[in-house]
C-alpha cells in the first residue's frame, strides 16, 4: 500500500486515534521501585549521585514504601548500607541485618506490597566483591553457601521474593534448594540471570559503597558484546529453579530484552539502573531535555522490548504520570 492510498497520519490525527492504536502502554503494575536501607531513625539523606534518591532509615522507608503503595506500586526492591563490613559479607545474613530489618518494617507497615530483596555480599563485604575472594580470586564456589544464606535469612525476614544478583554460576539452584529444605517452597526468586559488568552501575556503587577494592566484577558478570551468552546465562537459571530473568542494564540492552522475549516462557524483569538514572537527571538538571517525558519514553522502549516488569528509580515519578494520563 503506497501513498495516497495508506496515510500515516490519519491515524495521528487526534489523542483518541493516538490512544487506540498504541501498541504498548505503561502500567503502574510494570514498576518495581528499588529503595536503599540504613540504620538509624528519621534518616533520608540525599544519595548525590542520585538526585531524587535517598539513604533512608527504616521508618523513613516505609513512609516511601507506602506513597509508592497508594500510588498502585506492586513491589519494592530493597537494598542495605550495613555499618560494618568483613570479608565474609556476615552483615548480609545477620538475624537483625539492616535489610532484615527494612523487610521487617515494611511487612509491618504496608503488608500489601511485595518485598523484594537484592541477595548478593559487595555491600557488606570489606573488599566489595560479590562473592568469597581465595588466593586473590572471587571463588565461586565458597559463595554459594553464603549467597543462599542471605537469601533465607531474607525470606525468614518476611521477603515476598528474593533476587540474587552476584552473579555466581549455580547460585540460583542453592538457593532453591535452600528455601525448599527451610519451608520457602513458595518464595520465588528473580534472578539476576542477565546481568553485564557495565560502568552505569557507577551512581549504585558510590551511593552503597560497593565498588570492588581491586580489580573489576568482569571475571562473573557478562561482557556487554554478548547476546547468544545471555540466552545461556537465562537458561541455566531457569533450569536451576529461576521465576522471572532479569536484564541489566535496560538502555543500552533493549536487543537482549528483546531476543529473551522470543528465546524463553518465563516473565522477564529489566533493570533501568543507576546510570540510567543519572544521566537523565543530570540532563534535566541542566535544562536540556524534559525529565520526566525522557524517563516515560526510556520506560515505555523498555516495555516494547519486552520486558514485563522495569525496576526503576522513577517509579514514584512514572506512577503520577500515568496515574494522571500524562504520558
Ligand atoms: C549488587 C548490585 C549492583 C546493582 C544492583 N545490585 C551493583 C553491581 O553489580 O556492581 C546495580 C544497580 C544500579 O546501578 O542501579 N551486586
Amino acid at each position: 500500500m503506497l501513498f495516497p492510498d495508506y496515510r500515516a497520519r490519519r491515524l495521528r490525527e487526534t489523542p483518541n486515534f493516538r490512544r487506540m492504536i498504541r501498541e504498548t502502554t505503561l502500567l503502574v503494575d510494570d514498576l518495581i521501585l528499588p529503595l536503599f536501607a540504613v540504620t538509624g531513625k528519621g534518616i533520608k539523606k540525599p544519595i548525590a549521585s542520585m538526585p531524587g534518591q535517598f539513604h533512608l532509615s527504616c521508618d523513613m522507608l516505609v513512609k516511601t514504601v507506602k506513597e509508592a503503595h497508594d500510588l498502585g506500586i506492586p513491589a519494592v526492591m530493597l537494598f542495605g548500607l550495613p555499618d560494618k563490613k568483613d570479608s565474609l559479607g556476615t552483615g548480609a545474613y545477620a538475624e537483625s541485618g539492616i535489610v532484615q530489618q527494612a523487610i521487617k518494617a515494611v511487612k509491618d507497615a504496608v503488608p500489601d506490597i511485595a518485598v523484594l530483596t537484592d541477595v548478593c555480599l559487595c555491600q557488606y563485604t570489606d573488599h566489595g566483591h560479590c562473592g568469597m575472594i581465595q588466593d586473590g580470586r572471587i571463588d565461586n564456589d565458597s559463595s554459594l553457601d553464603l549467597l543462599a544464606r542471605v537469601a533465607l535469612s531474607h525470606a525468614r525476614a518476611g521477603a515476598d521474593m528474593v533476587a540474587p544478583s552476584d552473579m555466581m554460576d549455580g547460585r540460583v539452584g542453592e538457593i532453591r534448594q535452600t528455601l525448599d529444605e527451610e519451608g520457602f517452597s513458595n518464595t520465588p526468586i528473580m534472578s539476576y540471570a542477565v546481568k553485564y559488568a557495565s560502568a552505569f552501575y557507577g551512581p549504585f556503587r558510590d551511593a552503597v559503597s560497593s565498588a570492588p577494592k581491586f580489580g573489576d566484577r568482569k571475571t562473573y558478570q557478562m561482557d556487554p558484546g554478548n547476546a547468544i551468552e545471555a540466552i545461556r546465562e537465562a537458561t541455566m537459571d531457569i533450569e536451576e529453579g529461576a521465576d522471572i530473568i532479569m536484564v541489566k542494564p535496560a538502555l543500552s540492552y533493549l536487543d537482549i530484552i528483546n531476543r529473551l522475549k522470543d528465546e524463553i516462557d518465563l516473565p522477564i524483569a529489566a533493570y533501568s539502573v543507576s546510570g540510567e538514572y543519572a544521566m537523565i537527571k543530570a540532563a534535566e538538571i541542566m535544562g536540556w531535555i524534559d525529565g520526566q517525558k525522557v524517563v516515560m519514553e526510556t520506560l515505555l522502549s523498555i516495555k516494547r522490548a519486552g520486558a514485563d516488569m522495569i525496576l526503576t528509580y522513577s517509579a514514584i515519578e512514572a506512577a503520577k504520570a500515568i496515574n494522571s494520563r500524562e504520558y
